[in-house]
């Protein structure tokens, strides 16, 4: 039955996949919660092919300075402590086994978890994995004293912040905290052109050692440029007051202004970055105050810190928060 799940689910390859490692499998999912696709998001995550993560950069992917923000916000040591990674992002579950930690990463894909462990350095046999939804976690009051994850409110709508909030602080014991990177919406973008964000995105390209031809040229090279452009178009299109993403405006803007754009290499980023847009989140960034707002409900903002090794780091913070004493 186990093998059967498993097979059905992930297309990958069963050998590697530890089952030991496999937590509360059997309890916290049935097997209609694993295959019925809950929101077309799921479906992407369900979808995505974990040796994409080689090619992504930031600020989809942590950067040095990011790993090194959430490694200054945790303790030296995490022996003993019960930590939990929310999603497969490898560089999180890497530094809490650097810090001597066991984490429980919590993914809705056994794919995503077993994916991408092959981008981990130390965190193989030093971890337990939990197929749970960050919605709905299921474990009991308190089980943990750090919960930490990388663009968490990101990847939920608006409507599913309180509950996801409500649901991480439950899980953490009193004195418990929660680290997080999160996107900040850069609201000048909402009047940028295109243009002007490709430009945004070369200046950076050109900043972090990359030549302006990382856009492109070589095959598959416009994957480094990839992940800032679609960052700003995100913000672009956002629309935070009705907390939504313009996803036709998007599409029927990006189709025009690709029509202009004679470098063939910039073209086909801009198709597809588009082409993320249409089928990614159609909800908004959350602007500073809508992020800070939501997360003071339920937690004390401790500290906030920015990397400065990527142009859009500013919009990038890493949050310390601590439960609040005394709410359940
Ligand atoms: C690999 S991390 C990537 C984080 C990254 N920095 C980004 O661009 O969003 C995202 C993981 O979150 C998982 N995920 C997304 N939404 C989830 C949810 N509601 N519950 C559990 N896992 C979820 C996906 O399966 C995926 O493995």
């Amino acid at each position: 039955m186990l093998c059967e799940l498993l097979g059905k689910m992930a297309q990958v390859s069963l050998a590697a996949i530890h089952y030991d490692r496999i937590i509360n499998m059997a309890t916290h999912m049935t097997e209609g919660d694993l295959f019925q696709a809950q929101s077309e998001r799921k479906k992407y995550w369900l979808d995505f092919d974990p040796e994409h993560w080689r090619r992504l950069s930031s600020p989809f992917r942590p950067s040095r300075e990011d790993i090194d923000n959430f490694l200054r916000l945790l303790p030296c040591g995490l022996t003993g402590s019960k930590v939990a990674v929310l999603g497969a992002t490898p560089e999180l579950r890497d530094l809490v086994v650097e810090r001597k930690g066991r984490p429980c990463v919590v993914d809705f894909s056994l794919q995503m978890l077993s994916g991408m462990a092959q981008y981990c350095k130390y965190a193989a046999g030093h971890e337990d994995w939990c197929l749970n939804d960050w919605r709905a976690l299921d474990f009991p009051d308190g089980s943990f004293q750090w919960v930490m994850g990388d663009l968490i409110l990101r990847a939920l709508p608006a409507e599913d912040h309180a509950g996801f909030l409500e649901g991480a602080a439950r899980v953490l014991t009193d004195s418990g905290c929660l680290i997080v990177r999160e996107h900040i919406l850069d609201e000048s973008l909402r009047t940028a052109s295109v243009t002007e964000l490709l430009g945004r995105a070369r200046l950076c390209n050109s900043r972090e050692g990359l030549s302006a031809s990382a856009l492109g040229g070589q095959a598959g090279g416009h994957w480094s440029g990839r992940p800032h452009v679609v960052s700003l178009l995100m913000d672009k299109y956002a629309d935070p007051a009705a907390r939504v993403m313009n996803r036709g405006l998007a599409a029927r803007k990006l189709d025009e202004e690709e029509g202009h754009i004679s470098n063939p290499d910039v073209r086909e980023l801009l198709r597809s970055a588009a082409g993320f847009l249409r089928t990614g989140p159609d909800w908004s960034i959350s602007t500073k105050r809508q992020m800070e707002d939501a997360l003071s409900r339920r937690f004390e903002i401790m500290n906030v810190l920015a990397p400065r090794d990527h142009l859009e780091g500013r919009h990038y913070p890493v949050y310390l928060l601590k439960k609040r004493s005394g709410e359940k």
